[in-house]
């Protein structure tokens, strides 16, 4: 990879995925087989989250220690980005301290300019844009649990937001059918349509609809995100209104394909984007989906940190 980074999906090749999805099976095999691994032994994860998070934090946390690292966590309290400090200097100093940052942040652009400023590998940990470790686990996830990715139809309901991009980017990249079905003024904007259709060979496997049972028939996945996003709590009792008729069901699920895998990225809100019934089906594989961020995790950590060039 020329990009040392990973701030959005555009920063891996398809061989710099396939090199990672390769690495995260080999991970996943050794921590099932108790062996160990010190890959990272003596390396130091920076981690700044300036929004919640439970899978994101614990699973790159875990991952450093198990791979005989260790990880500092650092809310805003600690590190108030751009008010006690300026980004080019946290990114200059923490630099010289650590070995890789992970942020979690509101705009992408503290992403970007941290990770411009920084002379150590800068992972996105979520921004109000996208999310690419999250993406990168669910479609490995898919793999893993299909046995390919060629042909599979993944059907995103509800809002066009960061999970929904980096998803598109992804399915678009890998060559995965991705149709999203959003209510008005929620759909991936534009610009982020165009993206995935230019980065697809095929512009048709990306489709932005109205109609959620458009969008899941013949699915082989059923993908779904919270209404409300960190940052968005305001708009709660607008949001409720909006996404109304955009809930995965029961009864949306009749119109679903036998054996068709429910995905969410949690954390969910069980009865408004996602019922109870759904989201613990014998379908959901939602759990798997969260253990896989600590695999895949770990194997982009080795290769980012310890790969001299940062190239996959
Ligand atoms: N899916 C995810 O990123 O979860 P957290 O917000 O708990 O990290
Ligand atoms: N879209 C959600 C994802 C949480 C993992 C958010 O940004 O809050």
């Amino acid at each position: 990879m020329n990009n040392k980074n990973l701030v959005t999906i555009a920063d891996l090749s398809v061989k710099d995925i396939d090199k990672l999805f390769a690495l995260t099976v080999r991970m996943k095999e050794s921590h099932k087989n108790k062996q160990t691994d010190h890959s990272l032994a003596g390396k130091t994860l920076g981690m700044i989250f300036e929004k919640s998070s439970m899978r994101t934090r614990v699973s790159f946390e875990v991952a450093m220690t198990q791979l005989g690292g260790h990880a500092i966590y650092l809310t805003k309290q600690d590190i108030n980005l751009g008010e006690r400090e300026s980004i080019k200097d946290v990114a200059a100093i923490l630099s010289r301290y650590v070995d890789c940052i992970a942020i979690r942040t509101f705009a992408h652009e503290t992403v970007t300019e941290l990770a411009s400023h920084s002379s150590v590998p800068v992972i996105n940990a979520l921004s109000d844009y996208t999310h690419p470790c999250q993406a990168l686990t669910d479609l490995y996830t898919i793999k893993e649990k299909i046995g390919r990715l060629d042909g599979v139809k993944l059907a995103f309901v509800g809002d066009g937001n960061n999970v929904a991009r980096s998803l598109a980017f992804l399915c678009a990249k890998l060559e995965v059918s991705f149709k999203i079905a959003s209510p008005e003024n929620y759909e991936l904007p534009l610009e982020s349509l165009e993206i995935a259709k230019r980065i697809a060979k095929t512009s048709s496997c990306i489709e932005q609809l109205r109609d959620p049972v458009e969008a899941i028939k013949d699915a082989d996945i059923i993908y779904t995100d919270t209404w409300i996003s960190m940052g968005r709590e305001k708009e709660s009792i607008i949001r409720r209104k909006d996404f109304k008729g955009y809930q995965v069901n029961g009864s949306l699920l009749a119109s679903a394909k036998e054996g068709v895998f429910i995905m969410h990225c949690l954390p969910a809100h069980r009865g408004e984007e996602i019922t109870d019934e759904v989201i613990d089906s014998p379908n959901s594989i939602v759990y798997d989906q969260a253990e896989n961020r600590l695999h895949l995790q770990k194997a982009l950590l080795n290769l980012l940190i310890c790969n001299e060039k940062n190239e996959y």
